[in-house]
Parts: structure tokens; sequence; C-alpha cells
């Protein structure tokens, strides 16, 4: 037996050292090692024989075994590589080149600002509110105090969803603080950053889809010194220092006093590109909540003393701070959706 064994050794390493691919290989590992190869044969004939062959029969076959192991393994690779190089040669196609890595997507610059603002908020103490971009005319004018009729309509021209102009797509984030009011207890404060639409002639600084930030704080003895001291709260840390600000007289409807709130120039100190060599920049529109918008967001709320509550609101452009924050200076690349210009600000 161990003559046969040593017989079979030298052909099956033969033939495996002459094998051309792989079926053939796995054929002869089924006609050596499988369950009724060759090497099971002998290994079933070992109590057949004389007590003196037995132990060296086993360990000889245990150690063909081996050997044919490592060699068809060798062998495989060997014919790999082979096979690798053929189709290498033979159309400029390298199998061995990593695949082309998927391409990673990554938050849009305005996300990246709206989420530093929010996360400022929030250490401030802030919900965060979401509210619908095709909103009422009631909320997005009436309940703020602008009438079909007001003229500062006009400013604020938009898209219309349908004939008799009751549903638009609205024009600023100022709804959510009566959908604020309708749903929350005094005293609270949210902001309320989201999308917004009017029909406006495009150029650098002006977008017909834009994004604002709302603020809205109600409680009793809420004074415009609190309104100031987050707003100046809120550029410190967005700008990493603190910045001059001027309150302006500003006319918006739904507050009173209303006013324009001015930063000094994060940039320049004697005027450049980003605050049109004025070195201040308007930052935004802010104002005490007007007692007739308090009146219409709380109205037949049992729960709450209109007369006892005070507040302040504000509202700025998201898109504008994005610009002044990553040097943009045209708006319009902000929506355009060219990934190249995307791909400039990775995140
Ligand atoms: C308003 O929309 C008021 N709702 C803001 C407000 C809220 C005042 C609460 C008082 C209390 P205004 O129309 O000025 O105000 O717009 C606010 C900001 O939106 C502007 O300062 C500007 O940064 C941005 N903005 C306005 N129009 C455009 C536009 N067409 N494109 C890009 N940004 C714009």
């Amino acid at each position: 037996m161990l003559e046969r064994l040593e017989s079979l050794r030298t052909d099956a390493l033969q033939r495996v050292a002459a094998a051309t691919n792989v079926d053939a290989l796995r054929a002869l590992e089924k006609e050596f090692l499988g369950k009724e190869g060759v090497i099971s044969e002998v290994l079933a004939a070992i109590p057949t024989l004389p007590a003196e062959e037995r132990r060296d029969t086993g360990r000889g076959a245990n150690e063909l075994k081996a050997a044919l192991l490592e060699a068809i393994g060798v062998r495989k690779s060997e014919l790999d590589e082979a096979l690798v190089a053929a189709l290498r040669d033979s159309g400029g196609f390298d199998p061995t080149l990593p695949p082309a890595a998927p391409e990673r997507g990554g938050l849009h610059p305005v996300t990246q600002v709206r989420r530093e603002v929010e996360a400022i908020f929030a250490s401030m103490g802030y919900e965060v509110l979401d509210g619908p971009e095709v909103e009422l005319d009631y909320y997005n004018f009436q309940a703020l105090n602008v009438p079909f009729d007001h003229p500062s309509r006009e400013l604020q021209d938009t898209f219309y969803c349908d004939d008799k102009h009751t549903v638009v797509m609205r024009t600023q984030t100022s709804p959510v603080q009566i959908r604020a009011m309708e749903r929350l207890s005094p005293p609270f404060r949210v902001i309320a950053p989201g999308r917004v639409f009017r029909n406006e002639e495009q150029d650098a600084t002006h977008e017909h889809t834009f994004h604002q930030v709302e603020g809205l704080v109600v409680g009793e003895d809420v004074q415009v010194g609190h309104l100031t001291w987050t707003l100046r709260r809120l550029l410190n840390e967005l700008f990493g220092r603190e910045l001059e600000v001027r309150l302006r007289p500003g006319y918006f409807p739904f507050v009173e006093p209303g006013f324009e709130f001015d930063v000094r120039c994060p940039f320049c100190e004697e005027g450049c590109r980003v605050c049109s060599n004025s070195t201040w920049i308007e930052f935004c529109g802010c104002g005490m909540v007007q007692p007739c918008v308090l009146e219409a967001g709380f109205e037949g709320r049992d729960d709450v003393d209109v007369g006892s509550l005070t507040g302040f609101a504000f509202g700025f452009g998201l898109d504008r701070l994005v610009m002044m924050r990553f040097g943009i200076d045209d708006i319009r690349n902000l929506m355009g959706g060219d990934l190249r210009f995307l791909e400039q600000f990775p995140c």
C-alpha cells in the first residue's frame, strides 16, 4: 500500500502542475480528495491491512492529502494570475484596478449654515419649528396685520396657487409666528428656518426662491433689550468675535416698533464688496410683536392672557448669511444646482 501511495503522489502532483484551468483543478481535487476519492479509498482500506502497515499507511495518506491541497492552492494562484495577465494584455482592460469610488454627497452650504444657526439657538433654549411652504394668505399676510389691500403686499408679490389668491407660496417665514402662537403656550422661544418664494427680478443678491430664519419670543416683560442681546449673541457665535451692531427704524406691519438690524462688516474696516463699501451689512428685520398680531395668534385661547404678553420677532435671509460666510458673490449660484460650484463647500 505504501508503494501505491508513492505512485499516487507522483501522479497527482504531476497532473496538478499540468492543469491548465481551474475546472481541471477542481476535477483533480474531487478525484483525489473527494468523499469517494482515491485517498478516502486508501483510508477506508486501512483496517484490512496487516497491522504493521496500518500506521504508516494512515500517515502517508494524510501527508499526501496535505501535499495535494497545497499544490492545488499554488496552481490555482498561478492560473488566476495568468488569467488576469491575459485579460490585461488582450484589450487594455486592467481587472486589478480598484473600482471607481462611489460619489459621496455632501451638505448644501445653506444646510450647513442653517444647522449652525439652529445649534446656536438651541443652545439658548429655542425650539426649531417648521411650517408649510404652500401657505394660506391668512397666515402669510392677514394675521400678520397685512390685509388684502395693504400696500406692503406690493413688496412681497408671490406665486398664487388658486384663482382667489387664498393659497400662496409663502413669501416669508413670518407665518410660522402665527402657527406657533396657535399651538404653543407662552412663555416660548422658537426659530423657524425655511424656504420662501417671491415674484422677484433675479440679480446677484435677489432670488425668487430663498431661505429665511424667523425668530419669535413671547412671554411677560419681553423687551427690545432681549431682542438685541439675542441677535448679538447669534452674530458673535457665527463670526467668533464681538461685532458692532446698530438698530435703525424699519417698517414691517407685524412689529411695532420695527427695526432694521445692521452689523459692522466682519470682513473690512473701510468698505468692501460684501458691505457695498458702507462697512455695514443689513442683517435682518425685527421688532416688538404688534398687539393685534398676538391677538390673532392666540385668538380663542382661554388659557392665554394676551394682554399680559409681549414678544419680539426677527427674520433674516439665510442665503445672504451663507454668501457672507463663504465669500460667494452671486446668490444665483446657491440654487443653481451646478455641482462644480457646490463641490467647493464640502462637508
Ligand atoms: C421680511 O421678510 C420679514 N418677514 C422679516 C421680519 C421678521 C421683520 C420678523 C420683522 C419681524 P424682508 O422682506 O426684509 O423682511 O426679508 C428679510 C430678509 O430676507 C432680508 O434681510 C434679506 O436678507 C432676505 N431677502 C429678502 N428678499 C430676498 C431675495 N429676493 N433674495 C434673497 N434674500 C432675500
